[in-house]
């Protein structure tokens, strides 16, 4: 194993990669999600050690119907014979049946509760969360990692444990009818043992590789399309295609590795199987003709027959098929507690915002203040510095800054999207985290310059599925805004589908949307991040509008690169470095001579000449 595989199959999964065979903690976890299906499970169970026994009748048949029929020449019980063997096989084949479809039904309905489960975690945790963590990877998780552990029901642990019932009951037939026989017939068995293992530690580790592949990719398509239009502006397409094809050679490379493994071991089972056939034959052969000598000497002697001879060559075929995807099956089984080990991890990560609190009725006024915020991202590098302001209810704060001064940071903790370090943030004077967090938030919109929409209708990438949001609601909000008409125009109007990303509309457009989703919401408090920033003249004057309608009995916190926007404020904070420099009134700030605010006021009104 090369170092670099060793490193990329150490990083995933420790636990169930080092471990044992199988990691029972893990597994009772997996269980845990088949209780809601146990009747199912035990029928499958039973129908699976049923399907062991029933399996090994066949050959008894063979060698009653060759001894005491065929070579008796009794013609009269075969029909019987024949009926009898036919009724085992469309017995055996409607037990099949129904095992192979209840393990499959039982394994995709775990993934589809697990699948739930796993969403609605995702979709709880914080954005944090989601900083480090990519979403080729999350959606690698939620797809090809659970489909893993559906096998481990349909392929994996059941009939694992039938197969082992199979051949163990085979061995004990083969023991019963003639135990010399059986013993030399199974000389190669532990040559067997032994080249199974190794396969099955080989290609452990190359699934594993196959698995880190299949992320690395998912990563980079989920990356790639989304920015794809960063790719094709600047037409890096082939530099990108040159990555691309790095990392499909790599998967590449990897599924063939695994697939050498097979090519050596499939081999390597049929020649073993093939002696073991061999020295069934020769010692068989001996023996047949020994003991009719033998019986005739002492009639209670057991004698290996045509007959028997028959049913081992059957039983021996009944064991390889087994035996030839054991390997594979604990791989599978294997592969599928990764998988589980993987999910399991992404349901315990616990960074979802704590919500403890209970104040959760009443309309909020809208009286903000920081009181001595302190707030890093990561450890103790703060973002945020000793911030302290107060807003009135009703009263517009604005906040300027160069990029990366902490504008945006400073509402990701109003909203709780994020932790204050030291300090406290209230609302009309109660702790933000005495509040439950969803109706804190509900009492909060936020309006940012990335709009995101659904593929879904207009309406319900306004209301956001929120069924007590009614049409008449979202059309006089789509009016105040101004956005009626342009709305009207589109095929279909309000039931008008913007594809994924709101691809279809402008960028002014998506972003009046995303004023009315702010107002029919009915916040207390309206945040707006750079909310105009992505529009043209025409439509911002249209923007301009929508927002002194939105603003009208609210507080407003407004962060926006054009001065134009914010001179009205009631109160403006210059932030530099996550530190308040200046804060007062736009005519305050501007007799501050050398001051942050009248530099920047200089710069965007005086050396270009027009206000942008
Ligand atoms: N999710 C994040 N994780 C870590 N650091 C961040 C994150 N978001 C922003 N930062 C950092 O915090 C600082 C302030 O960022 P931000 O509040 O977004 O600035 P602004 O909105 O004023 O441009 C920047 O140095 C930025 O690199
Ligand atoms: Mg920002």
């Amino acid at each position: 194993m090369s170092k670099e595989k060793k490193i990329a199959a150490d990083k995933k999964s420790p636990s169930a990669v080092t471990g044992k065979a199988l990691d029972w903690t893990l597994l009772s976890r997996v269980m845990h999600y088949v209780k809601p299906y146990n009747k199912t499970f035990v029928v499958a169970v039973f129908l699976t050690i049923f399907l062991a026994a029933i399996a090994i009748v066949q050959p008894i048949l063979v060698q009653r119907t060759l001894d005491d029929y065929i070579l008796k020449d009794n013609y009269n019980g075969l029909l019987t014979m024949v009926i009898i063997m036919m009724a085992q096989l469309i017995i055996q084949t409607a037990a099949q049946y129904y095992q192979t479809y209840l393990t499959n039904w039982l394994g995709e309905s775990v993934i589809r509760d697990l699948r739930t489960d796993i969403f609605n975690h995702i979709t709880s945790l914080r954005l944090k969360y989601f900083d480090r963590t990519p979403i080729g990877v999350l959606i690698t998780r939620t797809v090809s990692d659970l489909e893993t552990i559906a096998d481990i029901f349909s392929e994996g642990l059941i009939s694992i444990m039938g197969d082992m019932l199979l051949v163990v009951a085979i061995i004990a037939a083969m023991l019963y009818m003639d135990w010399k026989l059986a013993l030399v017939t199974l000389i190669p068995m532990p040559l067997f043992f032994v080249a199974t293992y190794i396969f099955k530690e080989a290609i452990k580790s190359s699934f594993q590789e196959v698995r880190t592949q299949v992320a690395h990719l998912n990563t980079f398509l989920a990356e790639h399309i989304s920015g794809i239009s960063v790719i094709q502006y600047f037409a890096r397409e082939d530099q990108e295609m040159r990555k691309f094809v790095a990392v499909n050679e790599k998967y590449r490379d990897a599924n063939i590795r695994s697939n050498w493994y097979y090519s050596i071991f499939f081999p390597v089972v049929e020649i073993l199987f093939a002696i073991c056939m061999g020295l069934l034959v020769w010692y068989g052969a001996q023996r047949v003709l020994t003991d009719q000598q033998l019986v005739w000497l002492s009639p209670n002697h057991k004698p290996v027959t045509t007959g028997t001879i028959a049913a081992y060559i059957v039983l021996l075929n009944l064991m390889f098929r087994p035996i030839r995807q054991l390997a594979d099956k604990f791989n599978t089984l294997q592969m599928g507690m990764v998988g589980a080990d993987r999910i399991f991890k992404v349901l315990d990560t616990q960074e979802v915002a704590e919500n403890n609190g209970t104040v959760n009725t009443g309309r909020i006024k809208g009286d903000i203040r920081f009181e001595d915020v302190w707030f890093a991202y990561n450890d103790e590098n703060w973002v945020l510095k000793d911030i302290n302001f107060h807003v009135k209810p009703g009263e517009t704060l604005a906040l300027v800054g160069a990029t990366g001064a902490g504008k945006s940071s400073t509402i990701n903790i109003l909203n709780r999207f994020y932790e204050i370090g030291k300090g406290k943030v209230t609302v009309d004077d109660i702790d933000i985290h005495d509040y439950d967090v969803n109706y804190l938030r509900g009492q909060i919109a936020t309006v940012i310059q990335d709009v995101f929409l659904f593929t879904d209708t207009i309406a319900n990438n306004i209301s956001l599925n929120n069924e007590t949001i009614t049409r008449e609601q979202i059309v006089s909000a789509a009016k105040d805004v101004g956005a009626h008409e342009f709305i009207e125009r589109l095929p279909g109007g309000y039931d008008y589908n913007v594809m994924e990303r709101g691809s279809t509309l402008s960028a002014g457009q998506a972003q009046l949307i995303s004023f009315i989703r702010a107002l029919v919401y009915d916040p207390a408090i309206l945040v707006l991040d750079e909310a105009t920033s992505s529009v043209d003249t025409e439509t911002e004057i249209l923007i301009q509008n929508a927002i002194n309608k939105l603003m009208q009995g609210r507080t407003a916190i407004v962060i926006a690169h054009r001065l134009s926007t914010i001179q009205n404020a009631d109160r403006i904070i210059v932030l530099d470095h996550g530190e308040i420099k200046e804060m007062g009134t736009h005519q305050e700030l501007l007799k501050i001579e050398n001051g942050f605010y009248r530099k920047l006021y200089d710069l965007q009104f005086n050396s270009a000449g027009i206000a942008r």
